[in-house]
């Protein structure tokens, strides 16, 4: 691969940011025993487009971040990334669609007896077959980005929680995902670690043509980052806008209940 000498991204023009749909659901459904969570459910996401879900614990967010990472499966209807259908696809096509696709969750899951720099080139390596040099090279890159430098020889559990995470996300991004799914991945963390996990997103979406398809609960944040937020109540969306519009004129009560229980 000659990946090596390329920067960790290439910032595009903003008018070539929204090249068309990066992912779609189609009428999915996804149910557990007898409690269906998503009923049919429709949503996309555009290319280069920072998309933040809301909405109340249980509303089903998770389940389609976790469905888009291949980690359940629906039981109805479709799920297309970049053009190529991630479900229902045969394991060959499923494997390679996935690499589109890189999450970061609440906990961290970083490999506990790997170094910051093997937890990041682990995956490149083994998954995408980067050469070892190349993987290290894009390695430190990320690590400054997310400003760990200094702490590429050390273990996940000589760093704080805070830290951890910037480590995640700098692992996320090392497989050159198209999208990057983000799960409440400052709610594990001490209120004092929040904010610096938090600049390194901001500086993600605004530095970067990622796409980024975030659950928080951290509505400023969702307001400085986001293109459109969805709100979720019972596995539906019952609002979709611009973070101006959800934040300042919901039109649901249901949108205005939740808002003012966390804001
Ligand atoms: N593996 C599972 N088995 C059974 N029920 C589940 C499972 N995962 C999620 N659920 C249920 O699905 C619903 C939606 O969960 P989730 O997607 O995690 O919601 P959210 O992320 O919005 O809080 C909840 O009622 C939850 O209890
Ligand atoms: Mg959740």
């Amino acid at each position: 691969m000659s990946t090596d000498t390329h920067p960790p991204f290439e910032k595009k023009p903003a008018s070539a940011r929204s090249d068309g749909e990066l992912i779609r659901l189609e009428q999915v459904t996804k149910r557990f025993g007898d409690h269906t969570v998503l009923d049919h459910l429709d949503f996309s996401v555009d290319a280069g487009k920072h998309v933040t879900l809301i909405g109340p614990s249980g509303s089903g967010k998770t389940t389609i971040l976790r469905l888009l990472m291949t980690l359940l499966k629906p039981d109805e209807g479709t799920i297309t990334v970049a053009g190529e259908q991630l479900f229902p696809a045969p394991d060959k096509q499923v494997r390679e669609v996935r690499k589109k696709i890189g999450m970061v969750f609440q906990q961290f899951n970083l490999f506990p007896n790997m170094t910051v720099l093997r937890n990041i080139t682990e995956a490149p390596v083994t998954v995408l077959g980067m050469s070892k040099d190349a993987a290290e090279e894009r390695a430190r890159e990320l690590l400054e980005m997310v400003g760990l430098t200094e702490h590429l020889d050390k273990h996940p559990g000589q760093l704080s929680g805070g830290q951890q995470q910037r480590v995640a996300i700098a692992r996320a991004l090392a497989m050159r995902p198209q999208v990057l799914l983000l799960d409440e991945v400052t709610s594990a963390l001490d209120p004092e670690l929040v904010a610096g996990v938090l600049d390194v997103l901001r500086d993600i979406a605004r530095s970067t043509d990622i796409t980024m398809l975030c659950v928080t609960h951290e509505m400023n944040f969702a307001r400085d980052i986001s293109d459109q937020v969805l709100m979720f109540d019972s596995g539906r969306i019952i609002e979709a806008g611009s973070p101006e519009k959800i934040f300042s004129e919901p039109e649901h009560d249901r949108t205005r209940e939740f808002l003012s229980a966390v804001l």
